[in-house]
């Protein structure tokens, strides 16, 4: 398959644009009472994030060969808990960053109080927003249902929450690669895989399919993971829209510092390479995703 970045980037483009265009409508607006709310979970969400998670949720829907439009209120609600998470990853208790997307972080505009609040109430919100995909074509209660538990549990204590837990209490610890790839898997992989598992349940997606998503977010999230650590030590603030050296500031234990940039980068194409065989009972419906795959390698921000 030929991947011609330039023309992926703008593919890409046009999706997150579409992503966009669907959250203006499901996000209350940002003039509600009250209006400080409102303005800083507009602040958080429309700040230029990639949109990667929500488009993986229609990836998922098309792998499935079902609707995608009857799974865009999920799409929205993922993309609203993984900014929550950003915004609170983002606070003086945790990482005390304080560039965010380009833009100074949700605390450094609204105070530290209004983003601990905008993070719950983007979370919550999500749970009202994702319950839009019931009655639309397709959707059976039962499906979105299951989906609405997979979101709750891959956010939760045994997903990138609890990931988030092992990454603040590993800072400035030796701890070893077996705790540091669950860590990237929960912290980072379990959203992803969720997005690409949700788009399939609301869409009957078969066991085999399931069996094929997990292997390929698995891996997915371990290489997305391991190029936000690389990004951090060589990337540039302009292109990240990220503080550059934070993990070094917090002392994370990360990939970069348990192996080097150069092995690093060999583990990352060893999991894209996965990522690709994990698709390899797939048509050209997969093609978008073997994309994606080599895309994460080559990714600047
Ligand atoms: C950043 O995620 C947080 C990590 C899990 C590494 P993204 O790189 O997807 O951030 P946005 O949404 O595009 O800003
Ligand atoms: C964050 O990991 C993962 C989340 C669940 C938000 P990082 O702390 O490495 O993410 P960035 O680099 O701040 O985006
Ligand atoms: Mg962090
Ligand atoms: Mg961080
Ligand atoms: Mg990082």
């Amino acid at each position: 398959m030929d991947f011609n970045l330039a023309e992926f980037k703008q593919e890409l483009e046009k999706r997150k644009q579409y992503i966009d265009s669907c959250l203006q409508k499901y996000l209350t607006r940002s003039d509600a009472y009250p209006p400080v709310i409102h303005e800083a979970m507009h602040y958080a969400i429309f700040n230029g994030g990639k949109r990667l998670r929500p488009i993986m949720v229609l990836e998922g829907a098309k792998l499935a060969g079902g609707s995608q439009e009857s799974a865009v209120p999920v799409a929205c609600a993922l993309e609203m808990i993984h900014s929550y998470s950003l915004v609170h990853d983002d606070l003086p208790a945790m990482d005390n960053d304080e560039l965010r997307r380009g833009k100074p972080t949700c605390h450094i505009v609204f105070g530290e109080a209004n983003a601990i609040l905008t993070g719950d109430a983007l979370l919550t919100g999500a749970f009202a927003v994702m319950t839009g995909s019931a009655g639309m074509p397709g959707v059976k209660l039962d499906n979105l249902i299951r989906v609405i538990k997979e979101i709750a549990d891959a956010a939760g204590s045994q997903g990138m929450i609890g990931g988030q837990v092992i990454d603040l209490e590993s800072e400035g610890q030796n701890i070893d690669y077996d705790t540091l790839k669950t860590l990237h898997s929960l912290k980072t992989g379990k959203l992803f895989q969720t997005a690409l598992r949700c788009g399939g349940i609301l869409n009957d997606i078969n066991q085999q399919g399931l069996q094929a998503i997990d292997k390929y977010s698995s891996n997915f999230g371990l290489a997305f993971q391991i190029t936000d650590d690389i990004l951090d030590v060589t990337g540039s603030e302009e292109l990240t829209g990220k503080p550059a050296g934070s993990d070094a500031k917090n002392a994370k234990t990360t990939y970069p510092g348990l192996f080097g940039l150069e092995k690093s980068r060999q583990l990352a194409v060893d999991c894209v390479q996965a990522c690709i065989d994990s698709l390899q009972n797939f048509g050209s419906e997969a093609d978008f995703l073997r994309q994606l795959a080599y895309y994460i390698l080559q990714r600047q921000n």
